[in-house]
């Protein structure tokens, strides 16, 4: 039986173990009602921080957020972060105000799309939330003095040749400009370059996080949304045909979604990680073929793998270099894959059965 607040509470530990605590900070964490975002959402309001979940419900869902709605700390605001919004001001002729909100402490710009299958719906919705919204979200912490923490991706390194897998923060990427991810890869990098500007040319104290592919309770499922663990998973418990794209001999490296929640706020609490940009993942690298054989096993699934056409653009090899995150922010991954699938696997019943 899945078990939600254990994973806080594993999560509050893990930060407490390095005195991290939130109390007492107002933050506001744009895209908070979505997968990552919720979970965020969920320690900070548990360790007593004013949380404001900024959330448009494009690809998150209100159920992440529902049980915090009567919590005294939270404050749901249904905003699309690509038009401006004004904290402390009553009114201001170019956005939405909110007048009652005088102070805020951290900004947490995490709203975008991030399945490959919104990429080629909703492309300007993800190139306006990554630049339009990185800029109304680094005018806020500007406004307020506040710090800044960006979730960006693996995704800025595009297509990696071998040589630079596993990948440092120091490689620039290999990104195709034109192609059918270039509103994702291309929007998030130029999100980290205005927060370069705003870094120069304001002192904002920011960090960029690159995060590598993130798996676990919450993440949106059903075969539509393009994520391959979700896919997967919701295929094997159908007994459907596990459908891989080519030979399933590309790479890709998985972090459980416990592990990523500890290191976003190690990476927001430690002051080493000011100005920095920090790979997040796991460098445990493993076939796509290897992931539908584990996930076939684990969930006694009779489905048989099939093959469909690689899509355009698709990473050959994915694994980040984590030397920078273990001695900026002391955060390793230390949940084996097979243990963050089972529970993963436990929470789709939970929903599955629901549905
Ligand atoms: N999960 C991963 O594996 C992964 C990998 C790399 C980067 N990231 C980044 O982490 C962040 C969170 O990703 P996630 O996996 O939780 O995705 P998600 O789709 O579950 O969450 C994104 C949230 O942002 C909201 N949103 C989107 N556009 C918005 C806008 N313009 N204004 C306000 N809200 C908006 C959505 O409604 C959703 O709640 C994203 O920035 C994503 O690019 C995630």
């Amino acid at each position: 039986m899945y078990d939600h607040e254990k994973e806080i509470q594993e999560i509050i530990k893990r930060l407490e173990k390095e005195s991290i605590k939130f109390n007492e900070k107002i933050i506001l964490v744009t895209g908070g009602a979505g997968f990552l975002g919720s979970w965020i959402c969920d320690v900070l309001i548990e360790q007593g921080a004013y949380c404001i979940c900024l959330d448009n419900l494009s690809s998150g869902s209100f159920d992440n957020i529902s049980h915090l709605m009567d919590k005294k700390n939270f404050r749901f605001l249904n905003h699309d972060i690509s038009k401006p919004i004004y904290f402390g001001l009553t009114n201001h002729p170019m956005g939405i105000c909110v007048g009652d909100i005088e102070k805020i402490d951290i900004v947490m710009h995490m709203a975008s799309r991030a399945s490959p299958f919104e990429f080629t719906k909703f492309p300007i919705s993800i190139l306006k939330s990554n630049t339009l919204g990185t800029m109304n979200a680094l005018g806020i912490a500007k406004a307020h003095n506040a710090l800044f923490f960006y979730t960006s991706t693996s995704e800025i390194y595009g297509n990696p040749p071998d040589s630079a897998v596993p990948t440092p923060e120091t490689y620039f990427g290999h990104v195709n400009p034109v192609g059918p991810r270039s509103c994702y890869d291309e929007s998030k990098r130029a999100g980290e370059a205005f927060i370069k500007a705003y870094e120069l040319q304001h002192k904002i104290k920011a960090k960029i996080i690159r995060i590598f592919n993130t798996y676990g309770p919450r993440i949106r499922y059903g075969a539509l949304f393009g994520r391959v663990i979700p896919n997967f998973i919701h295929q094997a418990l159908n007994d459907k045909d596990i459908t891989v794209f080519g030979d399933g001999s590309q790479t890709r490296s998985f972090t459980y979604v416990v592990d990523e929640v500890e290191g976003l706020l190690k990476a927001v609490h430690f002051n080493a990680a000011n100005g920095e940009v920090i790979n997040l993942g796991n460098d445990n690298e493993l076939t796509i073929l290897e992931l539908a054989e584990l996930i076939i096993e684990l969930t006694n699934s009779n489905s048989k793998i099939t093959h469909n056409p690689l899509p355009i653009d698709d990473p050959v090899r994915r694994c980040p270099v984590l030397e920078k995150a273990k001695r900026l922010i002391k955060w390793k991954p230390t949940t084996p894959l097979k243990e963050g699938l089972r529970v993963t696997i436990e929470w789709f019943k939970s929903i599955e059965n629901e549905d």
